[in-house]
């Protein structure tokens, strides 16, 4: 079972590339999940659900479940049953989050487990409610005790008991303490880089390329996942920053920083005939709007980018790449969105993409930031692929 983050449908496509989706909860963010296809190309000294969570940008707690209960004595009872075997020489943190199960009930199990546990309990949500990932992490619960959580199902309560959760430390730090960062460009967060990379769904010796890598974001956490990855970008500046994101970040993740080539290069004119593998990009979003464009600010940039992307795809695919996920700006005028991706289709059909249907029916996914006058159209192009 998983929890997911905020963009709930970009997480279920993301999930979808390593294990299969038994069951969604879109209003709980919650998954049902089997199958885990987990990697550890890099060798990692790790327990196989956090090497599965660590690669996964959209999804914050892998649990695995202990059963489904009718009764809540029953459910209590399961996770006393758990806790049989943990150590009793220090005092042992619990918390448990309900999801669709209200709080009483919560506080009301988490009582009867102290008391019928022979450990000493000290529960890190006494007042049953909910505790976040975040929370989790800061006060290392799953280190000094454990996590459960109680997901209502119809009639039933189903619990599971959590095994990875994100390192929210990690992230803040390949986001935030890179050496190089330009918040005029607008940087991708890593999480988003990490969706990107796995909606393209590399094989393990493809190499990832970002043609329009700015500060390195997508070839770093590509570096990090175990791929060979080229960066490049026409803004030279740019690219040095990006290098010195891969030195700082190397030596912090472990990671071959010669997995890693940056290259200053206009991505209209790249050779792609040399390459083989996926593209994952961000790609270039236009102008950067400081206030909400007008209408025709809005028109020239979308024409600006629609006419990059006509010099730039015929030469992407001209290479072996059997994948290119992308984002395209969106703008929002007067509450409707502005949106260039089936233009972009129609000029990828000519060229033998198709893009696939990750999100439901739908071919693209929207990710807005609160504040941005530009969002980024997630869409997803397969060489020889027929939609649907
Ligand atoms: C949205 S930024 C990418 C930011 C990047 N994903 C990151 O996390 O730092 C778009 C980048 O595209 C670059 N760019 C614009 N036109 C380009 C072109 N024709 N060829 C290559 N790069 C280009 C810009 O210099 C900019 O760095």
């Amino acid at each position: 079972m998983v929890q997911l983050g905020a963009h709930f449908a970009l997480s279920v496509a993301e999930l979808k590339t390593c294990c299969t989706v038994l069951q969604t909860d879109e209003r709980m963010g919650l998954a049902l999940v089997g199958d885990l296809r987990i990697k550890n190309p890099r060798g990692l000294p790790q327990k196989p659900e956090q090497l599965f969570l660590n690669r996964l940008g959209g999804t914050q707690r892998i649990a695995s479940v202990l059963g489904v209960f009718h009764e809540m004595a029953a459910a209590q009872a399961a996770v006393v049953d758990e806790l049989k075997t943990e150590s009793r020489e220090h005092t042992f943190q619990l918390a448990v989050s309900g999801f669709g199960v209200d709080r009483k009930a919560v506080k009301l199990l988490l009582e009867g487990v102290k008391k019928g546990s022979r450990l000493t309990i000290k529960r890190a949500n006494g007042d049953g409610g909910s505790i976040t990932t975040g929370r989790l992490f800061r006060d290392k619960i799953l280190k000094k005790g454990a996590d459960f959580m109680l997901w209502k199902l119809g009639g039933e309560v189903l619990v599971a008991r959590t095994k990875a959760i994100q390192n929210i430390r990690n992230y803040t730090l390949r986001d935030r303490q890179k050496p190089f960062r330009d918040a005029h460009m607008g940087m991708l967060p890593p999480k988003l880089a990490q969706i990107l990379i796995n909606l393209s769904k590399p094989k393990s010796d493809d190499a990832i390329i970002d043609p329009f890598c700015g500060s390195g974001t997508i070839s770093i956490e590509a570096a990090i996942m175990g791929y060979r990855t080229h960066g490049s970008d026409i803004a030279p500046e740019r690219v040095t920053g990006a290098q010195a994101n891969n030195t700082f970040l190397s030596e912090k993740f472990r990671y071959d920083h010669g997995a890693v080539k940056f290259i200053t290069a206009d991505a209209t004119q790249l050779k792609y005939q040399k390459m083989a593998g996926v593209i994952a990009t961000e790609g270039w979003l236009g102008h950067n709007f400081a206030a909400a464009p007008t209408d025709r600010q809005s028109e020239k940039t979308l024409l600006d980018v629609i006419a990059m992307w006509h010099k730039a795809l015929p030469e992407m695919a001209k290479g072996q790449i059997h994948t290119i996920a992308l984002c395209l700006p969106v703008h929002q005028i007067r509450g409707r969105n502005r949106s260039i991706s089936e233009k972009i289709f129609a000029l990828a059909d000519r060229l033998g993409y198709a893009p696939v249907a990750l999100f439901g029916s739908r071919k693209s996914y929207v990710y807005a930031r609160d504040g941005a006058y530009t969002s980024r159209e997630i869409i997803v192009l397969k060489k020889g692929h027929s939609p649907g």
